[in-house]
């Protein structure tokens, strides 16, 4: 995974800003198929240094009032807990959509939910429809192969046939002569 740090520069006009990456590629051999969950923000960003932010949610105290849970006062939610954490804040701030990708162990689907085999495994519109260079049993297809096989099934059928045939002869032949 490549992870965005607070420090890192965003580019606010790239909605939406990821907040983690799965690294990998089909044509990497080393790369293995892993389930991921997207899941979609919306978070308060600095306008002025271009960065994400900090926030102090929950109040520490009763009269914690920069505690946004206690305030409602985004500035001061942002301001101290990029003071917390010793970073820049610039005071103006906006609201960006964010993604971030969980493992598969965080917030499993109940059973009724899950993947059937043919939504990824079907020739059209399956959920690997836009992914190329992988070679899905069910999607992709090789009329050579698909031919040879069937040739091969169809030869090994009357292969059997004729054994099968040959030794009910034979042992009709056999029956005669004794
Ligand atoms: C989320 C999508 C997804 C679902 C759901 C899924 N598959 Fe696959 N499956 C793949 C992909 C992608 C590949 C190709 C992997 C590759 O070539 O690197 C694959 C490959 C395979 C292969 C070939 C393995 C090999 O070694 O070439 C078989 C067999 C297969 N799947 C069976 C199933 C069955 C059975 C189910 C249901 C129980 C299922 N798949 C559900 C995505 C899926």
């Amino acid at each position: 995974m490549e992870y965005l740090t607070v420090k890192d520069r965003i580019d606010p006009t790239a909605q939406p800003v990821a907040l983690n990456r799965p690294l990998g590629l089909v044509n990497d051999p080393s790369s293995r198929i892993f389930p991921f969950k997207v899941h979609g923000g919306r978070q308060p960003y600095d306008k002025i240094n271009k960065t994400m932010t900090i926030l102090h949610l929950f109040p520490k105290s009763g009269d914690d009032k920069d505690a946004y849970w206690k305030g409602y006062d985004w500035t001061k939610a942002i301001a101290s807990g990029q003071e917390y954490a010793g970073l820049d804040f610039s005071g103006e701030y906006d609201f960006i959509e964010t993604t971030f990708a969980y493992p598969i162990t965080h917030m499993v689907a109940p059973k009724e939910n899950t993947l059937s085999c043919k939504e990824c495994h079907i020739r059209a519109q399956g959920r690997f429809a836009s992914v190329s260079g992988v070679y899905m049993p069910g999607r992709d297809h090789s009329r050579i192969v698909s031919t040879l096989g069937w040739i091969a099934v169809l030869a090994a059928i009357c292969g059997v046939m004729l054994h099968g045939m040959g030794r009910i002869l034979m042992k009709r032949q056999k029956e005669e002569q004794s």
